[in-house]
């Protein structure tokens, strides 16, 4: 215990001189636990009872002042005292108290520094009311106390975006009342402490602040979040608790309490609490820990979209980067390309004008592949065909020096072939980035049978280093995110072919929460690519049972168009937004016809119901046969690389809020109308005989 008194195990209080110390020691990021708030309520009452202090100053132990509230206890039955019971108690303190802040003062503790009676924090730390990214709103006064010292607009722009501000910047808004050379935090609450008492720092109750009422900003800002975030309910709770600051702070608090509770009881909580965890869980991992190798120069075979993109990746954490192209006009392209991704990561203000110069400094072009002789790794990203990758394998296998690690930036093929090609299979391994690779976040760390232990750990190391989310994925056809993909993706053509318009698909699913239908990402990405890979795949045969082989789309590219970058697609973008293309109608009866299928109707709700099941379905299965290592892992890839909607938690979280029980049912249904696409997982059946959901697996 830091202080002599301890009140619970994470709360100590202690004397230096008149200054009353109360130390929250709670690792990892001291977040408002039970035993934190028992503690901190017992701290505050047995130092005013004892009357020798003449300040409190509240100081965290470790590498944060508190972080917020303990969210593993969210869902769970609430133990009193709640956070609110506790701030009370705080900030009728009649001996004034002071926090010290330092790391990330983040939700509910920001909210207790708000309850203190003045703020310090240490230059260089943050703070802010992320609360928004979980799914609800500042709960414990947050969206009543800070309107009252910084006003209604910076208190919106904080608790709606969620960011982590520069304490700075609360100070020039009276967010913070001081910010101080860093320091032992220690030390700074016994000089605080002191300062209070010797007048030099002021404090005040910020409940006897009146919020200046802004009606304008409130209404802005409500219409701006319904407008950019339709799904999510909790952005406009969150507005509408602070219009309500002009309140008495009593009144105030308790309509922040009945939205909060709105946002509490709504499954998007959970969802986006479960991508909260899951983002760390897929790392927690054996795999992932461990010896790992020496990384510093990296090799990457390819300046295509891709390969620039992984440079451009590599070159944004620090690497060297060599970048290899057979001939100067394809080099000069990825040099360009990553030039200009350089560039854009400057003016989104990703990156400093002096980084960007600095990182392509590490940049070595090269037109011989004898050039990665030298390099930690090399990441191929060449064209997408077996004998071209087993070529260049066969090629570094000689180049490269000993225990330099070989990845392959495949999304299909088979890792252990590719490796096989070289006398070291245990360095290879796949490493699959998602366009565009400086910008999405999702790595799929792919595991060759011999891949050794320390180039799989490497490999989520450089995950962490580049700022991605590492997900280990073994070896077959797509490995987690394409082989999902390809099997719901069939359902979209089944149900255009059955009776749904392509428009009526990309609403239904935009309405789930997809930031944009699947025919309009066709549009946009190019439906060349489908179409090119249709008919190589035509020419091997469909499997046998298959009863589309994309005739729509076919005849869509042949005769319409190529999508956005033809002008026209599955839709017509002579005014710029997406108009359903009228040919398209007339491509679909026509295939209809020749098929002799009679249009059905089906639903929004239908829609949504046969994709997500398709997709549950094969998801299922490759948690079943272990190409993930646990339902979260799943949802992780989908949300970190297929733009799934974060507050649904991903498609195996979404499957438990459905059951699988209900999920068998609609399969079996489905099946009459074609059991040779829609059968029941083993693991689903067994899930709904035993009453297992995804959730209990990722224990
Ligand atoms: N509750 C419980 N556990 C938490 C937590 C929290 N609020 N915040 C972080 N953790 C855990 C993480 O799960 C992780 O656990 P693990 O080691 O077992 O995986 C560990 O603490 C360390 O976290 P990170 O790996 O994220 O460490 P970083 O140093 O990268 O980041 C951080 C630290 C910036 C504090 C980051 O963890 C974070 O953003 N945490 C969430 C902060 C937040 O959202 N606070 C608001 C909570 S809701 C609230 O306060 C409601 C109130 O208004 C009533």
């Amino acid at each position: 215990m830091a202080e002599s008194n301890s009140t619970s195990e994470a709360v100590s209080y202690g004397y230096e001189g008149d200054v009353a110390l109360i130390c929250i020691d709670n690792p990892p990021v001291n977040a408002t636990g039970i035993a934190v708030r028992e503690g901190l309520v017992k701290a505050v009452e047995a130092i005013n009872a004892d009357a020798k202090a003449k300040a409190i100053a509240l100081y965290c132990a470790g590498r944060t002042f508190i972080a917020g509230a303990d969210i593993r206890e969210f869902g769970k039955p609430p133990k009193a005292p709640s956070l609110t019971e506790v701030l009370d108690v705080l900030e009728a303190s009649a001996i004034p108290t002071v926090s010290i802040m330092h790391g990330t003062t983040l939700g509910g503790g920001y909210e207790t520094a708000l309850a203190t009676h003045a703020r310090v924090a240490m230059k260089g730390a943050k703070f802010g009311l992320p609360e928004v990214l979980l799914g609800i709103i500042p709960g414990a006064g947050g969206t009543q106390r800070l309107p009252r010292l910084s006003g209604i607009p910076f208190a919106l722009d904080i608790a709606v975006s969620g960011r982590h501000a520069k304490v700075e910047e609360g100070l020039e808004k009276g967010a913070i009342d001081r910010v101080v050379e860093p320091g032992e935090p220690r030390d700074i609450a016994v000089a605080m402490g002191k300062e209070i008492i010797a007048g030099t720092l002021p404090t005040r109750r910020t409940a006897d602040i009146q919020a200046k009422a802004d009606d304008a900003a409130v209404a802005a800002t409500l219409d701006m979040v319904t407008k950019k975030n339709p799904h999510l309910i909790n952005l406009a709770e969150c507005v509408k608790a602070i219009g309500a600051s002009t309140l008495p702070l009593a009144e105030g608090l308790k309509k922040e309490r009945e939205h909060f509770m709105v946002c509490m009881n709504s499954p998007q909580r959970a969802g986006l609490i479960h991508a909260f965890f899951g983002e760390r869980a897929v790392s927690n991992i054996p795999e992932a820990k461990g010896e790992t190798r020496n990384l510093q120069k990296i090799g990457v075979i390819g300046g295509g979209t891709m390969g620039s993109g992984i440079a451009t990746s590599c070159l944004m954490a620090g690497y060297d980067v060599t970048l290899v192209e057979v001939k100067q006009d394809a080099l000069d392209r990825g040099v360009a390309t990553i030039t200009k991704n350089l560039d854009g990561a400057v003016s989104r203000g990703k990156m400093k004008a002096d980084k960007r110069d600095a990182a392509l400094a590490k940049l070595s072009p090269a037109l011989e592949m004898e050039a990665l002789a030298d390099v930690d790794l090399v990441i191929e990203a060449v064209f997408e065909k077996m004998e071209i990758k087993k070529d260049i394998f066969g090629k570094l296998n000689t180049i490269c020096k000993p225990g330099a690690i070989l990845a392959s930036n495949t999304s299909y093929l088979d890792i252990n072939a590719i490796a096989a090609c070289t006398d070291r299979p245990q360095d290879v391994l796949g490493l699959h980035f998602f366009s565009p690779a400086h910008v999405m976040r999702l790595l799929e760390i792919v595991q060759g049978e011999k891949t050794a232990p320390d180039v799989l750990a490497t490999g989520f190391h450089l995950a962490k280093n580049l700022g991605k989310v590492g997900v280990l994925a073994q070896v077959c056809d797509g490995f987690i995110g394409n082989r999902i993909l390809g099997h719901y993706g069939k359902v979209i053509s089944y149900l255009v072919l059955d009776g749904a318009s392509p428009q009526q698909v990309d609403d239904a699913l935009e309405s789930f929460g997809m930031a944009m239908g699947p025919h309009k990402v066709g549009d946009l990405a190019g439906l060349d690519i489908g179409y090119m890979t249709r008919q190589r795949r035509k020419e091997e045969g469909l499997p046998p049972g298959e009863r589309y082989g994309g005739d729509i789309a076919d005849r869509i590219s042949e005769r319409e168009g190529h999508g956005r970058k033809t002008g026209k697609g599955y839709y017509l973008y002579e005014t710029g937004s997406p108009v359903p293309n009228p040919a398209v109608a007339d491509i679909i009866d026509e295939v209809r016809a020749e098929k002799g299928i009679t249009p059905k109707d089906f639903t929004e709700q239908d829609i949504i119901d046969r994709y997500m099941t398709a997709f549950i379905a094969e998801a299922a299965r490759v948690v079943e046969d272990g190409t993930a290592k646990r339902p979260v892992d799943v949802d992780m890839v989908f949300l970190f690389g297929y733009g799934f909607p974060r507050h649904r938690g991903g498609p195996l979280h979404y499957a438990d809020t459905i059951g699988a029980k209900e999920l068998v049912r609609r399969i079996e249904a489905y099946a009459q109308e074609d059991a040779n696409y829609w059968k029941v997982p083993p693991l689903l059946r067994k899930m709904a005989e035993d009453g297992t959901t995804f959730a209990d697996l990722n224990s």
